[in-house]
């Protein structure tokens, strides 16, 4: 395995858990938003942020010592992390390692940014976005949202 090389390891190697490589510079903090970890119930964290790497510029990476991530979690990371790699890690191996998917569709996982949109009100309407390389949309208001995809997650 080509790793960075020893000289380049900027973040420690874990025991077990999961390794979130490969996400864009500067999206590390909504990745550990998505998780729901800020530290306060004593997880074992390493954050990396706008790292060299030869697939993009700079590159953040998010170590989660003794935690697997759900489907869940997965499916809205592709969101702000499109060509992220998830590695399970086990007594300091490298024994699952996979590109995460974009789904064609999210549901219950983002919130519409217009106000006046069903989704968003009292009705008891799950919010659903159709996933686009570059953008998602409401499926009930057809609000298109490019960047800033981050924000509308709940949290
Ligand atoms: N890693 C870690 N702790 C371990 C094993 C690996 O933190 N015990 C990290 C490595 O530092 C690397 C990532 O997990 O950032 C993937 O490890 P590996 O597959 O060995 O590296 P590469 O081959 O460089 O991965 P890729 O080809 O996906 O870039
Ligand atoms: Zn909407």
């Amino acid at each position: 395995m080509s790793d960075d090389g020893d000289h380049k390891l900027r973040v420690s190697k874990i025991r077990s858990g999961t390794v979130i490589d490969h996400v864009p510079g500067g999206q590390a903090l909504n990745v550990l938003a998505i998780l729901g970890i800020d530290g306060s119930k004593g997880e074992e964290i390493s954050v990396g942020m706008n790292v060299p790497s030869d697939r993009f510029a700079r590159k953040d990476i998010v170590k989660v010592e003794g935690r697997e991530l759900s489907q869940d979690e997965v499916d809205v990371l592709s969101l702000i992390a499109p060509d992220a790699t998830i590695n399970i890690v086990r007594d300091y191996d490298v024994i699952e390692k996979h590109r995460v998917e974009r789904p064609d569709v999210v549901e219950g996982v983002l919130s519409c940014p217009n106000a006046g949109c069903i989704s968003t009100g009292d009705e008891p309407v799950s919010s659903t976005f159709e996933v686009f390389d570059d953008a998602v949309r409401c499926s009930y208001c057809g609000t298109i949202v490019r960047e800033e995809i981050a924000s509308l997650i709940d949290t």
